[in-house]
């Protein structure tokens, strides 16, 4: 298991799963004096989104486009919305895959990354290793 940590890097984003996006954004804007970005469809994820910039990281809301949204499924589950995935920043993917899978951890779907909401490489880890957590991995190049 040693050096899985070193593959960690900053907390890039919490995704939130809500029914009514502007209404889910309004609280986080009047209430928390937050940021917010303008609306993005992304139909290839099946989601709209917004960011909800804080110092430190962002909140990210998706509201599902369509009932074959990964995320209708989830708010069937939970109706008024909640957290769906927390997602790490790491420098390379290829190489936290494969500490990964030594390490025992299944990854979601094929095990193939991903082109994320953010134009970058993910790939999702099993919740059930992460107790009970969905976890995104997003391939940043540091610069
Ligand atoms: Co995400």
């Amino acid at each position: 298991m040693k050096g899985i940590l070193s593959e960690i890097g900053r907390l890039n984003h919490i995704a939130i799963a809500v029914p009514n996006i502007q209404k889910a954004s309004s609280i986080w804007e009047n209430a928390l004096g937050a940021n917010i970005s303008s609306t993005q469809s992304l139909p290839e994820h099946g989601v709209k989104i917004v960011f909800i910039e804080s110092p430190n990281t962002k909140v990210e809301l998706l509201e599902p486009l369509n009932k074959q949204s990964p995320i209708s499924k989830f708010l069937e589950r939970n109706p008024n919305g909640g957290m769906h995935h927390m997602c790490y920043e790491v420098s390379n993917l290829e190489n936290a895959i494969e500490k990964l899978i030594a390490a025992g951890v299944k990854i979601l779907g094929d095990g193939i990354p991903k082109i994320g909401a953010h134009g970058n490489p993910v790939i999702f880890l099993n919740p059930g290793d992460f107790s009970g957590t969905l976890i995104e991995l997003e391939e940043i190049k540091s610069n």
